[in-house]
């Protein structure tokens, strides 16, 4: 059997992982050959690949980034996509693959299922937000290194009495908003699943410099203020009504040192929270991962993708990872909230 692997979309740290897990076991327990397709779904698209060996996986685990790079080429709103691909699957006689990536990346896999190529599918993102698994990997790597932010902030924060603005990734989801901010200790934390009253942000900012030092504010780059409160002159919004041109972050920032007479600053984490070394928590989750992935191979379980359930990983259907996607819910929301001011 020889096995194609992919990984599109953005990078995200455990990439490098599941490519090694995959290749180590489907070699060692199955006696496949691998045959990797570089930047996503570009690779089998216009038929680019690299070899993929034991040697080719060697030292990888603990590096950021992938070795088979990434796009975001998507073959759908290609002419004649599907059919190239299938075409190109032929001509390096790839008897199936294994496709690694977040909702575009399985979504086109679904799509490939349909038509008859045997595809299994690892779903990754830092966002964390595809409902089908309890946890994806390098969610935990973008947390740690939003946390350590936080923490440093809190120091500088206090030296200067200013409010200290932590803008994360999460486009519609706040789990790396919510799990750092609270990790570390954030006074306020802003998620796209919740409007905010600035007004409100403003009074736990004010009640926070009343009894301490000063203020931790963790916002998601997705979340939005109270319809009314957003736009101002040289503000717009973009496609999901988020604040574009400065960004969120900056626009807290000047509308509290407006109202509350507070200096504030904004430290945006932006890429550095998906580049590097991978946790130990993504990389044993990678690597599992990639082990169930190869398994499913073997197994022969087409159109289906690997999902972490409580402690176990079990293999699920692949829509399930564009289904819907996972948010916050308002009890955890809540929870944190307590900690708000
Ligand atoms: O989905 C992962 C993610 O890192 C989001 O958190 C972020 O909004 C987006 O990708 C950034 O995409 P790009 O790297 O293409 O700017």
């Amino acid at each position: 059997m020889r096995v194609g692997v992919l990984t599109g979309g953005g990078d995200c740290p455990g990439l490098n992982a599941v490519i090694r897990a995959v290749v180590r076991k489907g070699v060692q327990d199955y006696g496949y050959e691998f045959i990797g397709f570089r930047d996503g779904w570009r690779g089998p698209l216009e038929g680019d690949t690299m070899p993929l060996d034991i040697k080719a996986v060697r030292g990888i685990l603990p590096r950021g980034g992938t070795i088979l790079g990434s796009s975001r080429t998507n073959p759908i709103k290609v002419d004649r996509g599907i059919e190239r691909i299938r075409e190109n699957l032929g001509k390096f006689e790839v008897d199936a693959l294994v496709a690694i990536g977040g909702e575009d990346t399985l979504g086109v896999a679904t799509r490939l299922h349909e038509h008859d190529v045997k595809v299994v599918g690892v779903p990754k993102t830092i966002d964390n937000d595809l409902n089908a698994t309890d946890y994806t990997f390098g969610f935990d790597t973008a947390v740690n290194i939003a946390t350590e932010a936080i923490d440093r902030l809190h120091t500088t924060a206090e030296s200067h009495r200013r409010v200290l603005i932590v803008e994360v990734m999460g486009r519609h989801a706040g789990w790396i908003a919510i799990h750092s901010g609270m990790a570390g200790g954030a006074n306020v934390i802003l998620i796209p699943e919740q409007n905010f009253d600035v007004e409100e942000v403003c009074a736990w900012v004010d009640s926070r410099f009343r009894t301490n030092y000063a203020p931790i504010i963790v916002v998601a780059e997705g979340a939005i203020p109270l319809a009314g409160q957003m736009v101002t002159k040289d503000q717009t919004l973009d496609a999901f009504g988020h604040v574009k041109l400065s960004g969120i972050g900056d626009w807290l920032a000047s509308e509290i040192e407006k109202r509350t007479g507070h200096e504030a600053r904004t430290t945006v984490l932006g890429h550095v929270q998906r580049g590097g070394t991978p946790t130990a928590f993504d990389r044993w989750l990678a690597t599992r991962f990639g082990f169930h992935a190869i398994d499913a191979v073997n197994a022969g379980e087409w159109g289906r993708m690997v999902a972490l359930r409580g402690t176990d990983v079990v293999t699920v259907p692949l829509e399930a990872a564009t289904r819907e996607l996972k948010t916050v819910p308002p009890a955890l929301y809540e929870e944190a909230k307590v900690l708000f001011g």
